[in-house]
């Protein structure tokens, strides 16, 4: 089963502080919109990648693109406002596809046999999104005080990949965009439609790159996997 990815890399990255685009920074000397991209680039399934980029981001992306020889990309769509906005830029483009695919930019660490096993599920249940347990004790808070006490059993901390057949995600997108709902994540907009949404569990080296300490976690996790 092939799919394409949609991969939103046009965010600003304003909680890592870097003063640019935090996807430009490197992880031992590659930056992370390529480790992300490699993998996609690797993995057999996958097809082609549409990647929502800032308009003056655009070249620049070109030129490491040609650099780190990443050849699956089809399109370089304008990204939006929000995250969301810049899905959507890139949905409006690709053409009828059995599985789409879509992956924070920011999240490198992603496997090739998570990503199997979320085109999998999305094929026989129409959407699957990649998640972990949480493993904290999790409490509702409001004004500094303990509400309640969550069953944790039922607690997943969601990530990316989000997998979905073309169809469906289509017509989320449309519905959303209709009645100006915007969602975290495209299961929301899945879920709105009244539609399962199935997990699939993923793994804790899955982080999303957001934060300074987020780099020193990313470099850890690169040195372990080259030994
Ligand atoms: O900011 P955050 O890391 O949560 O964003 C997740 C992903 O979405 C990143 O890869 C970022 O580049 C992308 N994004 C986007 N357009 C936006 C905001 C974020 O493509 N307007």
């Amino acid at each position: 089963m092939q799919y394409e990815v949609v991969l939103p890399a046009a965010g600003s990255g304003k909680r890592m502080g870097a003063g640019h685009n935090k996807l430009f920074l490197k992880l031992l000397e590659k930056p992370i919109l390529i480790h992300t991209l490699e993998v996609f680039q690797q993995d057999t399934l996958c097809t082609g990648i549409w990647l929502a980029v800032k308009p003056e981001e655009r070249l620049y992306i070109q030129t490491m693109l040609q650099e780190y020889g990443i050849t699956k990309v089809k399109s370089l769509p304008a990204g939006g406002v929000e995250r969301q906005h810049s899905v959507h830029s890139c949905m409006k483009e690709m053409e009828q596809v059995d599985i789409v695919l879509v992956h924070d930019a920011a999240r490198p660490f992603i496997t090739h046999d998570i990503i199997a096993n979320l085109v999998q599920s999305a094929h026989t249940y129409g959407a699957a999104i990649a998640g972990v347990r949480a493993k904290d004790t999790m409490k509702k808070v409001r004004n500094g005080v303990i509400e309640e006490t969550v069953d944790r059993d039922s607690l997943w901390m969601i990530q990316t990949p989000q997998a979905f057949q073309y169809d469906l995600i289509v017509e989320a997108e449309d519905v959303a965009e209709k009645v100006g709902f915007l969602g975290t994540d495209e299961a929301m907009l899945v879920e709105r439609l009244g539609h399962a949404v199935h997990i699939v569990e993923s793994n804790y080296e899955n982080v999303k790159i957001t934060t300074q300490e987020d780099l020193i976690f990313g470099e850890a996790i690169l040195r372990k996997r080259a030994l």
